[in-house]
């Protein structure tokens, strides 16, 4: 009969099958890798089932040639002598690509890799560049925190849930021209302070934090469900041109922000706080801006603020500025707020809604804004951001110092 036919031969073939995917299983147990040997073992495997891990005394270059799937994680943690890594022929990783504390790795060599879980990589000071040819364009979470790179070339993501990017001190570009959409946190802080951050088609996002970057642009982003804040940057001009709504919009210690604009701009779903931006004298590039669900609470050095379109504040109304503003124009407002209603033009201390200085100069002692007097404070004063924003970014905060 036909099927008895077959029936020796497939079985055969099942069996050396087996004993194949043995050394290239490491579905119950990590497959671990302790040398090139090890390393060479897995040359026939096209797919490892499972999990491999670089044992952490593991020295030299390690060369995964041969394997172009690996189902689970691909894992090196504390692994300081590996000096290099490749996979040529490794196409995806279906869990987790985690190094940690890999502290002489100078390269990484995946020159095939399009899909990952996700991206965990920490603690890799001399990791200079990726070189990753054909580009990650495929992960749910990329984490890259404390490693040497100065860019993200490489990293390829159309879509993505969390974006981590801190304390990559030699990072200077962030330029991720094919990402559209960001579902989870974007999280940027503490790389270089020259970063220049460039999404050009980032259309859609949850939160957005940025922190201690020389610029940002943003054209395409039309809408954010979760919040925006922009905290201790360098830039002179901060622009989101397509921005429609978002949730809590925060800019506070940007002390070069000279001209803030979002001319698309009409609802605000949370607070919106400006704080502590001494060079940011005028307040007019929110022209369409009709609601903000949350408080409002500006406190600075500006001498002008027009909100031509605003309608509705539905939480507190905290308007405090050294500069001479024009409260009269907010009169109309007073009874959409059904919080406080505070403002106060030409006043020597502008206070926050939770009472901290609303400028980097103001301090306790008085009115004094020698330039020494400016720094002093201002290192004081990072330490006590308004409330809102505590309670909004204390979580990031706290993940990042
Ligand atoms: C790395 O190499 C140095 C020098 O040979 C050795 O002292 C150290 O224990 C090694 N580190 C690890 C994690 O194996
Ligand atoms: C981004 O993704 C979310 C969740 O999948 C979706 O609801 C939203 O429409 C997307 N936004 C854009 C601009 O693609
Ligand atoms: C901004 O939005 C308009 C209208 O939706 C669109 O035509 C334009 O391409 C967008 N600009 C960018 C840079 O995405
Ligand atoms: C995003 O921001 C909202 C507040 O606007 C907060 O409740 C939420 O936890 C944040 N999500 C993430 C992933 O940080
Ligand atoms: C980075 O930004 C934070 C604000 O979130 C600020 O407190 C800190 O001083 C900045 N760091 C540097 C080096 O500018
Ligand atoms: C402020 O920035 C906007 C958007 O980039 C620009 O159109 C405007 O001319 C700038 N204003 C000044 C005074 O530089
Ligand atoms: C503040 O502006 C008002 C009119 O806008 C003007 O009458 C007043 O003199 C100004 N005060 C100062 C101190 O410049």
């Amino acid at each position: 009969m036909v099927v008895t036919k077959y029936i020796l031969p497939v079985l055969a073939a099942a069996s050396t099958a087996f004993a194949a995917s043995d050394a290239c299983d490491g579905s119950s147990k990590p497959i671990q890798i302790q040398n090139q040997g090890d390393a060479g073992a897995l040359s026939s495997c096209s797919t490892v089932q499972g999990d491999i891990e670089i044992a952490e005394h593991t020295t030299g270059g390690i060369n995964l040639a041969g394997v172009q799937k690996i189902t689970g994680s691909l894992i090196a943690n504390g692994a300081a002598n590996v000096s290099s890594l490749s996979a040529d022929d490794l196409e995806s990783i279906g869990d987790t690509f985690k190094l940690e504390g890999l502290i002489t790795l100078t390269s990484l060599n995946f020159g095939s890799l399009t899909s990952v879980g996700s991206i965990d990589w920490a603690a890799l000071p001399n990791l200079q560049a990726l070189s990753f040819a054909k580009g990650v364009s495929k992960a749910d979470k990329l984490s890259i925190t404390n490693t040497g790179l100065t860019n993200l070339n490489g990293i390829t993501l159309d879509n993505v849930g969390d974006f981590d990017v801190t304390a990559n001190t030699a990072m200077d570009t962030i330029n991720v021209n094919d990402l559209k959409n960001v579902t989870g946190l974007l999280n940027i802080a503490a790389n270089a302070p020259t970063l220049k951050v460039t999404l050009p088609n980032l259309g859609g996002a949850q939160n957005i934090t940025i922190r201690n970057v020389s610029s940002v642009s943003i054209p395409s982003l039309k809408e954010l469900s979760g919040q925006l804040g922009l905290f201790g940057n360098t830039f002179k001009e901060f622009s989101a041109a397509n921005l429609t709504s978002t949730g809590d919009l925060a800019f506070d210690n940007n002390g070069k922000l000279a001209n803030l604009s979002m001319p698309q701009l009409t609802k605000v779903n949370g607070g919106f706080t400006i704080s502590k931006n001494d060079d940011l004298e005028d307040i007019t590039g929110f022209q369409k801006l009709q609601t903000v669900t949350g408080a409002l609470d500006f406190t600075g050095e500006f001498n002008k603020v027009d909100l031509p379109a605003l309608k509705q504040v539905k939480g507190g109304f905290n308007m405090q500025s050294t500069g001479n503003f024009s409260c009269a124009d907010f009169n109309d407002i007073k009874s959409t707020v059904r919080g406080k209603f505070t403002c106060k033009a030409a006043t020597a201390h502008p206070t926050t809604t939770d009472g901290s200085s609303g400028t980097s100069s103001g301090t306790s002692s008085g009115s004094s804004s020698s330039s020494s007097a400016k720094s002093a404070a201002s290192l004081i004063d990072v330490n006590v951001p308004a409330v809102a924003i505590t309670a909004v970014f204390g979580a990031m905060l706290q993940a990042l110092l």
